[in-house]
């Protein structure tokens, strides 16, 4: 069985072509160059770039796996949640050629599709049901309790923003252009003092398994106006004020942000988030009573985030699986491919 697969619910345009359960062909075009420019996603412009680069994706995914249209058995798409004017592209494309071809139709959840990239490249066995799953991206950030392949309960989410968010709001505040998380994490890297906790660890009340990223946020702006200072001294602490009386964004003022803070603040930044989800994760997993613990989702391409769980995990006794590449973790077709073959085998495909 081939299964031609799409994901267009953001700012990627992917398409992946399997084999049953094997990647023939992945190709993703990124529109970050484009997005970089306004230091986030403008939704107008991702549909038009997607609906311009989905047809040439398509072809190169189809020669890359060495097989033509008409070999295709089954057609997948991201149908839902994503931003409406990127997904109504993908869901064109995929429901006019599942038409024309006289193919089944598969509509994939996005964030059932990141738990899912952790069966890429893979064993299946290697994932062990029961388990937690934090998946944890721009748009979303959840705990499920994810008890069979097919079977999940929601433990938690974000009240506000999304850590991803996070990381790209800190990012722009810091004028460091988009998306947020890798640059955060390499100026993090580089970064040799201490850990001094200078940022609040909000984890809500002590059992929630709820998130909330909005004041951590506006605590690292705050910290960033109080080291440039109002005017650039930083004596003055009138920072915020005086800046805000000038209506001068905060990525402009950024560049009098020395780097040696910059590296501590996106340190400190990182550290604080990844010290939230993993807290939470391992909270879930104690009330589930279950050993085996799942990262997805963009945000799981942090390497520190990572080590944090890993590290805890072997630690206490847990099993722990994250996608094996930083491909998987972000949006792309083969999650939504791997889904969808799996959806077809139990009977659950259209
Ligand atoms: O899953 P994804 O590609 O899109 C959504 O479905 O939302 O996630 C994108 C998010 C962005 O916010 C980006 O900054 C974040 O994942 N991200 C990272 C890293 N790489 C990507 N965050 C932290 N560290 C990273 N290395
Ligand atoms: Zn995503």
């Amino acid at each position: 069985m081939f299964i031609l697969a799409f994901e267009t619910s953001c700012d990627d345009t992917s398409v992946a072509v399997f084999r049953d359960r094997e990647l023939l062909s992945l190709v993703t075009v990124s529109q970050i160059a484009e997005h970089a420019k306004t230091s986030g996603v403008v939704p107008e412009i991702a549909a038009r770039l997607h609906a311009g680069n989905a047809l040439s994706a398509l072809d190169d995914a189809l020669s890359k796996a060495g097989i033509g249209l008409d070999r295709i058995d089954v057609v997948a798409c991201t149908g839902n949640p994503g931003l409406v004017t990127s997904l109504l592209v993908g869901k064109t494309v995929a429901k006019t050629l599942s038409e024309t071809l006289g193919k089944p139709l598969v509509w994939i959840d996005h964030i059932e599709a990141h738990m899912f990239a952790n069966f890429l490249e893979r064993e299946e066995r290697d994932i062990e049901f029961p388990c937690v799953c934090l998946t944890v991206s721009w748009g979303h950030n959840e705990i499920y309790f994810w008890k069979s392949m097919f079977e999940r309960e929601l433990l938690g989410e974000t009240m506000d923003d999304a850590a991803g968010e996070a990381f790209d709001k800190v990012a722009k505040a810091m004028g460091l252009g988009f998306p947020g998380g890798p640059v955060i994490s390499k100026l993090a890297s580089e970064y040799d003092g201490p850990f001094r906790g200078i940022f609040p660890l909000v984890t809500l009340s002590k059992d929630s398994l709820d998130f909330s990223f909005s004041g951590l946020k506006t605590a690292v702006k705050r910290e960033i106006d109080k080291r440039i200072g109002a005017f650039g001294n930083p004596r003055d602490t009138g920072s915020s004020r005086a800046w805000k009386s000038l209506r001068i964004p905060e990525d402009s003022r950024a560049p009098l942000l020395s780097t040696e803070d910059m590296r501590e603040i996106a340190f400190e930044f990182e550290r604080t988030v990844a010290e939230i989800l993993s807290k939470k994760l391992f909270l879930a997993a104690e009330s589930k009573g279950v050993k085996s613990l799942v990262l997805a989702g963009g945000v799981s391409a942090n390497d520190f985030l990572r080590q944090t769980i890993a590290d805890r995990a072997s630690a206490e006794g847990y099993r722990f699986v994250a996608p094996v590449s930083k491909t998987y973790s972000q949006d792309n077709a083969a999650m939504v491919g791997i889904l969808a073959y799996y959806r077809i085998r139990k009977g659950k495909g259209t």
